[in-house]
């Protein structure tokens, strides 16, 4: 088979070119700041932004390899919108959920007359994102016909509305996106090796959620962030701090969409204020930890003694096996009790410091600072 590997060997070798780590760093940051919509602070999710830094440089096709849920049409925005080709269009189309001869025509558009139906003549997707990108999601789907004339798109940049002789010039970007093994596929001869090796030229992969548990509660609270603002309860969804542990072990199958229905869920059914771990449904409760003693010690401490010494207030919460992130941790450990301290005193500053032996200063900076205020409930300050 004709295959031309000049250019796969070449993007093995521009992904993996040495820049400097300052420059990596300093490019990190503002990669991670211009896609702020993309949250996560694991090292995987860093090679990940890292590689749609560089990738989106290039104007070659991208493969992104991940698991339904992980992220996979986000990259492929992001990796659009850092590229020259921003200010074209991003046109995304879903391979698997398209009909056969439906597909063909979406894609490279039809003449008037070209079959049955066909009314008026139609654009395809390749010409509407012309200057731009087209982001394949599901390739690993596309019948095995229609990936001859993505291939011919890809080699030769040219393609043919079908009913039509005219040969028409596209200039797109094409990102694929696939959640099965495609070499696979190949092997079973479902995909064309020549087309793998087209697309493949430069891979992305996006790691399943349960490989960068370090992301999970700083997604959890993305997405309690944003149901808060859709709801608007009274008093805003909070999660008790065990959840985030017992989360934080569960394996997540559908990944990062798994977890934002979860939240989404969570926030709707509980109608805001405290989410515990006995809200979760069944099957995510697998991850507890046996007692949660942190919350229960410092809870009743401050009950009996509103002014308990830090020392009585000393948690002993047991290490779980696959350890935690202390800082994260101890953060929302506090968040939790502030906010529920504030749900207590309806908001009240001065009382709710009391509560949690803290001058009213250091409350109302703290609160200010994490921006926990409960959103809408009636400030009944002193
Ligand atoms: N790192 C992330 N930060 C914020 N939201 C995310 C992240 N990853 C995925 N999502 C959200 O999760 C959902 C699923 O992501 P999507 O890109 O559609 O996944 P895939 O294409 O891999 O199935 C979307 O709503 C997306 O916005
Ligand atoms: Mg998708």
């Amino acid at each position: 088979m004709g295959v031309d590997m000049t250019k796969f060997n070449n993007a093995h070798h521009f992904l993996s070119s040495s820049d400097s780590s300052a420059s990596l760093t300093s490019s990190l940051q503002n990669i991670r700041h211009t896609l702020s919509e993309i949250k996560g602070q694991s090292q995987a999710m860093d090679r990940v932004l890292q590689t749609v830094g560089k990738v989106a440089r290039s104007d070659s096709p991208v493969l992104i390899n991940g698991e339904s849920g992980t992220g996979k049409e986000l990259i492929a925005r992001a990796i659009h919108r850092l590229s020259q080709r921003v200010s074209r269009r991003f046109v995304a189309i879903n391979c698997s959920a398209i009909p056969e001869n439906l597909l063909e025509s979406e894609l490279f558009g039809h003449v008037k007359g070209a079959f049955t139906g066909a009314e008026s003549r139609r654009k395809g997707y390749f010409e509407e994102a012309h200057g731009g990108t087209i982001f394949l999601d599901e390739i690993g789907d596309m019948p095995w016909r229609l990936q001859a004339k993505l291939l011919r798109v890809l080699q030769e940049k040219q393609f043919s509305p079908i009913g039509s002789n005219e040969t028409k010039f596209a200039d797109v970007r094409v990102v694929a996106a696939t959640n099965v093994n495609l070499e696979k596929a190949v092997a079973d001869k479902d995909f064309r090796l020549d087309l793998f090796y087209r697309l493949n030229v430069l891979p992305v992969r996006v790691p399943a959620l349960h490989e960068r548990k370090e992301d999970i509660s700083v997604l959890l609270n993305h997405f309690l962030e944003e149901s808060n603002k859709q709801h608007n309860f009274m008093n805003p969804a909070y999660f008790q701090p065990e959840v985030y542990q017992v989360l934080q072990n569960h394996r997540w199958p559908g990944n990062v969409r798994e977890l934002q229905n979860l939240v989404e869920r969570l926030v709707v059914i509980t109608g805001g204020g405290r989410i515990a771990v006995d809200d979760l449904p069944p099957e995510y409760r697998h991850g507890k930890i046996d007692e949660p003693k942190v919350t229960k010690t410092l809870e009743s401490q401050i009950q009996q003694d509103p002014v308990s010494s830090v020392d009585k207030a000393a948690p002993e919460g047991d290490l779980p096996e696959l350890g935690i992130n202390l800082t994260e941790y101890i953060e929302q450990l506090e968040n939790s009790l502030i906010l529920q301290a504030l749900e207590r005193t309806g908001n009240n500053k001065n009382r709710a410091a009391k509560l949690l032996g803290l001058n009213r200063t250091t409350l109302v900076e703290r609160i200010k600072k994490r921006k926990l205020a409960p959103l809408n409930s009636p400030s009944r300050e002193l």
